[in-house]
């Protein structure tokens, strides 16, 4: 039951069978095979909008985007943009303008500039940075708190929100039973000492069975796909 308007929220993540959402290792890790990066792209293209952490940005430099033409051209024949609004968020404001994320839109792929939201204490800096790259949205406080982000997204028309991580946005959203559904991807990869990023930082103890239940386990190329979903008496939010 939703306590105030927001978009539907799929959260989805790949961790290694040891827990690892990323090793240790300096260069980007893909725990994905291509059959679950299949899936994964349609689960972009059916979205009004991704979003991640900035610490993603900054680790991955992801770009954010549907890159199929196919699924561009299927978004368009619905009515939509042909890619997804792009949205990050930092209390820091340290985001580095090269990065991928806010380099020129290809019109041709009818990208829009990314909408990264801050408290509104950070946003003037990070507009002077980013300049016409992105939008910066000011929030009050000290950090963002997502209910706002969510209303916030709901207003500006966004009903399918894909969360794609880090950690920190996991936990956020699984806590405060915000995603309405999680989509784990578990590889078959021990990650053991070069484990980096775990799926849980938090030291809380926190049962997911007490806000979701498990919906499906498949099994997808080499990866084992395990969707839970919100109980639909569970507040959210
Ligand atoms: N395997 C996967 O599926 C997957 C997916 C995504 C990411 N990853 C990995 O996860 C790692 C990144 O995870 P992470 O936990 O370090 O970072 P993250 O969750 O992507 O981002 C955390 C950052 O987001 C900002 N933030 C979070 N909550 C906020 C709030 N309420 N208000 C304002 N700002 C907020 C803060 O940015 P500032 O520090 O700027 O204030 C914070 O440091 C990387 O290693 C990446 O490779 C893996």
């Amino acid at each position: 039951m939703k306590k105030f308007p927001r978009p539907e929220i799929l959260l989805k993540a790949a961790i290694s069978l040891d827990g690892y959402l990323d090793d240790s290792l300096p260069r980007r890790r893909i725990l994905s095979g291509p059959e679950d990066l299949a899936e994964v792209a349609e689960l972009r293209a059916a979205c009004d909008a991704i979003l991640v952490g900035a610490g993603t940005l900054r680790a991955d430099n992801p770009r954010l985007h549907v890159h199929s033409e196919r699924l561009r051209a299927a978004r368009v024949e619905l009515g939509h943009a042909p890619q997804p609004l792009r949205v990050s968020l930092t209390a820091s404001g340290a985001l580095d303008p090269r990065l991928e994320i806010f380099q020129t839109a290809d019109p041709n792929q009818g990208e829009r500039p990314p909408l990264i939201y801050t408290p509104e204490k950070t946003a003037e800096r990070l507009r002077a940075t980013l300049q016409c790259q992105a939008e910066v949205a000011g929030a009050p406080g000290d950090r963002v708190e997502f209910e706002w982000l969510l209303a916030d997204l709901a207003r500006r028309g966004i009903k399918q929100l894909l969360v794609e991580g880090g950690s920190e946005i996991i936990e956020q959203l699984l806590r405060h039973g915000l995603a309405d559904l999680f989509r784990l991807a578990v590889a078959q990869s021990i990650f053991g000492k070069n484990g980096g990023v775990p799926l849980w930082k938090d030291d809380r103890l926190f049962t997911v069975d007490h806000a979701y239940q498990l919906s499906s386990a498949r099994q997808v190329g080499q990866m084992t796909v395990l969707t839970y979903s919100r109980h639909p008496a569970t507040p959210s939010g």
